[in-house]
């Protein structure tokens, strides 16, 4: 039976590729391999543990404050040796991370097929988002099938050449864990979140991690934070704080003693959506979360330049704002101030996905290996 091996190695990766893994699991003629790198540890646990997902291999390369060159050392060292005892016939990765670019090359060099969850996402300059759109460039030269998650990737692998065969076009698995586990209303495992879903105060969620935004732009996210929460003591300000200490130490100082900025640890995906559900407004330099809120009708307001996710722009339902700490007051307050402008961005919009992605996402890697055919491509 072809053995296909899921490669993932944060907490992204393993929301995006928790449905990918269900559906190859309960495809009788496929051999689904799981292999982790870990290059996230408690926020990549966490995700598996929720769907229960046990990978079969688990690299285990996280170290503190680890850097890029080392995270791509230690998952195509440990890969390679992987594959000197399962020998999958076709890998699949994930988006932009330096797992899955470090999983695309591995295999590559072995002479396995690479699939690209997530392909053809760019934002066209090359440093932000640092290192991922230098990741996802890198990916797309050495893999067998595309999964384009919108027209709008295809068309981007298109004009650089890849042939239309090898791109199939799923929609983004992001929204079938989505709509999974939104519907479930989980627990707060926190009482402080359960008072807050009780209550009637006005909810803006934030989070931040991107590494372009770390130090001093971090920094003055902070202090708009600190500042918003005391110009609107009747709204409150929850922040899931990402586990990498450069961005709490960032972040977490201008905050504190602020009593309705709530700190959280990362939240299990099942609360952190119902979260999103529960807010007014979403602050985010996030990727993932750029594709879930605009699904739950909630105005989000990005923290970067530019987005490799334009398709929400374009609806109306993002917005890019930077991480001028002036501009990033004014935006959130005219959301809380300005119930036109609020109405003019809080529309529902799907253009990411319709569930389904896992299932063409299967289909199509049954095509690669000669066993049928593709479904046919998602459209918004
Ligand atoms: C990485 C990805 C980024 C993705 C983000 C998702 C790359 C280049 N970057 O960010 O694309 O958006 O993950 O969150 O692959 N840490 C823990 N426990 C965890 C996770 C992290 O302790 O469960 C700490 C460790 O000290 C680690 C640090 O956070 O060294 C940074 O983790 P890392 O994966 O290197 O973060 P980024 O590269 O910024
Ligand atoms: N997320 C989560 N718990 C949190 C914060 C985020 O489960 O406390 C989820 C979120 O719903 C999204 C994903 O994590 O699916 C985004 O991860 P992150 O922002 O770390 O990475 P990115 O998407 O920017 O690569």
């Amino acid at each position: 039976m072809p053995i296909i091996m899921p490669i993932y190695g944060t907490r992204p990766e393993a929301i995006k590729m928790a449905p990918i893994v269900k559906a190859l699991e309960e495809d009788e003629g496929l051999d689904c391999v799981v292999t982790v790198t870990g290059q996230h540890r408690e926020m990549l646990d966490q995700v598996n543990d929720l769907f229960g997902i046990v990978p079969a291999h688990d690299l285990n390369i996280i170290q503190p404050r680890q850097t890029l060159n080392g995270v791509l050392t230690r998952t195509i060292q440990g890969l390679d040796a992987l594959f000197d005892t399962v020998m999958p016939d076709a890998v699949v990765v994930q988006g932009d991370t330096t797992t899955s670019t470090a999983g695309a090359l591995a295999a590559f060099n072995r002479g396995i097929p690479v699939v690209h969850v997530e392909a053809g996402l760019r934002s066209f300059n090359l440093f932000s988002p640092f290192p991922e759109e230098a990741n996802r460039k890198i990916t797309s030269q050495v893999a067998s099938l595309h999964l384009a998650p919108t027209t709008t990737s295809r068309d981007n692998l298109l004009r650089e050449a890849v042939p239309a065969a090898a791109i199939s076009v799923t929609g983004n698995t992001v929204i079938d864990a989505l709509l999974e586990v939104v519907e479930k209303e989980v627990p707060f495992s926190d009482p402080v979140l359960e008072e807050l879903a009780a209550n009637d105060r006005r909810l803006v969620l934030v989070t931040t991690h991107r590494r372009e935004n770390q130090g001093d732009a971090m920094r003055g996210v902070g202090r708009a934070l600190a500042r918003l929460a005391g110009a609107y003591p009747d709204v409150d300000f929850v922040l899931p704080a990402h586990r990498n200490p450069v961005v709490r130490e960032a972040i977490l100082p201008a905050v504190e003693g602020a009593a309705n900025v709530i700190v959280t640890e990362p939240l299990a995906y099942g609360e952190f959506t119902r979260l999103i559900a529960l807010s007014d407004v979403v602050l985010t330099d996030s990727g993932g979360v750029q594709e879930e809120a605009p699904g739950l009708g909630k105005p989000v307001l990005v923290m970067r330049d530019n987005t490799e996710r334009p398709e929400a722009v374009v609806a109306g339902t993002v917005k890019l704002i930077g991480t001028d700490e002036e501009r990033v007051v004014s935006e959130v307050s005219t959301l809380l101030d300005d119930p036109q402008a609020y109405a003019a961005m809080a529309n529902a919009v799907n253009p990411y996905g319709d569930g389904h992605a896992a299932e063409r996402t299967v289909a199509a890697i049954r095509q690669l290996l000669g066993l049928g055919d593709r479904l046919p491509d998602f459209s918004s």
